[in-house]
């Protein structure tokens, strides 16, 4: 049987881990699209080069043309631009917009049968617009942000109780953005939810509220870090892992960007909820209770998302 094949929008920071990572896992061939010619190009060749070493088994090309995804079955699009220190992913919007219409393009026109996973930010607002543009079924669109934002609060989580990130498993909701809304009571160590941990002594509510604000400034504290771009290790990692649950139809329970409809009181929307990602895309959206209080929070960064859209159209009337 053939291998899947990849197609991976962007060849910058975040396209070549992602083709790294698809090579070292044998998930299927690469192809690496960008239009920085010469980049893509490069790094295909680099990575092809790797093989033997690793060792692993997949083809590797690098384009600027889109004939050369014809038939991808997953396009995992990460083409823009990242932030610079002091930016938030908002202020990224009219040029990322720009791109998800060329993106989105491309991708109907050679390959309409993909999974597409987006990753480019302001990430909630620009996958809704990367559907729009290309069309494509909602269940076959979606964002990658809960993955890396969930990641991050179990890496934080397990730091501070000194247990394996394995069995430490977090919720969070919402947008990718300061209103994320990481849910501590469905967040557990191997079952035992947060706040029986903190009647346990085990950590203070003063510890687990700043860990919570960690994670939701998550991505600004890489890019503080860095000086001159994002994150991306952790970015490809998650991505990663929901193109695999598509490609081997595991219907992981994962938290993305989502078309819900009907859930969570919102008709048609674009937001970070937990799914099942198989065979079909986006199987399922998994519609929890809310409190009150996490009800409000939900819908506050439901809010901020919807103002981004509201932006969006304003920008290109196309999507009005
Ligand atoms: N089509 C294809 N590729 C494009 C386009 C386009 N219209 N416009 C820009 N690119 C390419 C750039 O040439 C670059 O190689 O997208 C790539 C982006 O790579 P980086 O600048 O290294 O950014 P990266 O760190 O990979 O992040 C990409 O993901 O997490 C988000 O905020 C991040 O929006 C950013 C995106």
């Amino acid at each position: 049987m053939a291998r899947p094949k990849i197609a991976l929008i962007g060849a910058g920071q975040i396209g070549g881990t992602l083709a790294h990572l698809v090579a070292l896992k044998e998930l299927g061939d690469v192809v690496l699209f960008d239009i920085a010619d010469g980049t893509p190009q490069g790094k295909a060749l680099d990575i092809a080069e790797a093989g033997p070493a690793g060792p692993f088994d997949a083809t590797l090309k690098g384009t600027t043309d889109y004939a050369d995804i014809a038939g991808a079955d997953v396009c995992i699009v990460t083409a823009g631009v990242p932030r610079k220190p002091g930016m938030s992913r908002d202020d990224l919007l009219g040029i990322n917009l720009k791109v998800m219409k060329s993106v989105g393009e491309g991708i109907a026109a050679n390959a309409p049968n993909a999974f597409v996973i987006c990753i480019t930010n302001p990430l909630d607002a620009m996958v809704w617009a990367l559907r729009e543009f290309s069309g494509l079924p909602h269940e076959k669109v979606c964002g990658m942000a809960g993955v890396l934002d969930s990641a991050r609060f179990r890496h934080f989580l397990a730091t501070e109780f000194e247990v394996s990130m394995k069995d430490v498993t977090a919720f969070v909701l919402g947008g990718h953005g300061d209103t994320m809304v990481p849910l501590t009571r469905y967040s557990t160590v191997a079952g035992i939810p947060l706040p029986d941990l903190v009647d346990m002594g085990w950590t203070t509510q003063e510890k687990l509220d700043a860990i919570v604000q960690r994670t939701r400034d998550g991505g600004a504290e890489i890019v503080g870090l860095l000086g001159n771009g994002s994150a991306f290790y952790a970015p490809a990692t998650s991505a990663v892992e929901m193109a695999e649950s598509y490609l081997k139809d595991q219907k992981r329970v994962l938290p993305c960007a989502a078309y819900v409809d009907g859930a969570y009181g919102l008709d048609g929307f674009y937001v970070g909820v937990p799914t099942v990602i198989g065979k079909d895309g986006i199987e399922r959206v998994v519609n929890i209770k809310l409190s009150k209080d996490e009800q409000a929070m939900f819908d506050k960064s439901v809010d901020a998302v919807k103002g981004l859209v509201k932006a969006c159209k304003e920008i290109d009337g196309s999507l009005a």
